[in-house]
């Protein structure tokens, strides 16, 4: 088995799971000064853009293509390079397609799309000027593409309506929902879906803190709200998307109205992968490789589901005692540190609540 890997990135979370699968490993990357290059097979560095990716996996007679890309700017330049692989050399991509990329990279085409599949979104308008505003106070100011809290601004009045119009001339406007901020994950292959276990990322706040700043529990347990209605309207929604690979979706539980929001979907390796694979057992990335080899059923992923109470928290730089190897996976760990230096983040699982403040205690 062959598979070339675009962008390093990520690939030493990965590293581990492909030389255990024996898989041969082709990377592409865009940046000689990348880390992670010294870890597959070959490397080519190629241009930035699809083109190099796929004059490789063609020239190198690879089995299947699995992008390692966590962010949203390529993800449709990967959808086409699906299409282009997949229709005319028989190459299976691992990745979203060119539909499911379009109506989740724009948080307003992702806000229709919602309300088309009958799956409750917070109310908002999109505002050309501050005057045409007729939501109450506060709202929240998006622009259609972003991440990580880019470009996001909780107003409470109209100064700081007119104060976002000064950067941007228009606004996706969204009711600010007081409540809880959940993720969860969803993996697809060929019409078959499973939605892993919901992840709970602390409170709303009018300052926008964005969830990468706080800590974070799996699995997700708040007070009147089911899993299993989190998990059912995530299925749906990758079900609607109807493509493969990972679907991170964000949704908000308003406390007021007891009410479940969708807010977005993220078709990429995310944030929220740790935390789910410390919960349930279940490692995101590792299931795109298993697509890729033939191996992903839903039947392996139920066989492989675990039971654990987990935590991440955001430590700087990491300072603690030394993990196991392989270092990014809890097979031989109860904790695995990831992020830059500077911006790390750890992640802690046990077996029970109480074992886990300890272990936090002891690690942080
Ligand atoms: N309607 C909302 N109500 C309250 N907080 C919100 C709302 N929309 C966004 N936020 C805050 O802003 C963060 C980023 O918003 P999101 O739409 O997920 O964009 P991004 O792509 O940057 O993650 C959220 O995680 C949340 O903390
Ligand atoms: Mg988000």
């Amino acid at each position: 088995m062959k598979i070339l890997f675009i962008g390093s990135r990520l690939y030493d979370d990965v590293d581990y799971y492909v030389k255990r699968k024996n898989i041969e490993s082709i990377l592409t990357e865009s940046n000689e000064n990348a880390v992670n290059l010294d870890l597959p097979d070959k490397v080519f560095i190629v241009p930035r853009g699809m083109g190099g990716p796929k004059q490789i996996a063609i020239n190198q007679n690879v089995d299947a293509v699995v992008p390692l890309i966590g962010i949203d700017p390529p993800l449709i330049e990967v959808a086409k390079l699906k299409e282009e692989l997949e229709n005319d050399y028989g190459i299976p991509v691992i990745a979203a397609d060119v539909r499911s990329v379009e109506l989740t990279s724009n948080k307003i085409n992702t806000k229709k799309f919602y309300s088309q599949i009958n799956v409750n979104t917070p109310e908002y308008q999109v505002l050309n000027s501050p005057d045409e505003l007729n939501l109450s106070f506060p709202v929240v100011l998006k622009q259609g593409e972003g991440q990580g809290g880019k470009d996001i601004k909780v107003a409470r009045n109209l100064d700081d309506v007119d104060q976002y119009f000064k950067e941007f001339d228009y606004a996706l406007c969204e009711k600010f929902v007081e409540g809880y901020e959940i993720s969860i994950e969803v993996l697809g292959f060929k019409g078959e879906y499973v939605a892993l276990p919901p992840i709970f990322k602390g409170k709303t706040t009018l300052e926008g803190t964005h969830p990468l700043n706080k800590t974070k529990l799996g699995p997700c347990l708040i007070d009147g709200l089911d899993n299993n209605l989190i998990q059912q309207t995530a299925y749906k929604i990758a079900k609607n998307l109807g493509s493969d690979g990972i679907f991170e979706m964000d949704f908000m539980y308003s406390t007021k109205n007891n009410q479940l929001y969708a807010i977005e979907v993220n078709t990429r390796p995310n944030g929220t992968r740790y935390l789910t694979t410390a919960t349930c057992g279940v490692n995101s990335l590792c299931e795109l490789i298993n697509m890729a080899c033939g191996d992903f059923s839903l039947a392996s992923i139920f066989d492989k589901l675990e039971y654990h109470y987990s935590c991440e928290i955001p430590v700087g730089n990491y300072e603690g005692s030394d993990a196991s190897e392989p270092l990014k996976s809890f097979d031989n760990n109860n904790f695995v540190v990831h992020g830059p230096e500077g911006y790390q983040r750890i992640t802690i699982r046990a077996d029970s609540k109480k074992e886990l403040e300890n272990l936090i205690d002891e690690l942080t």
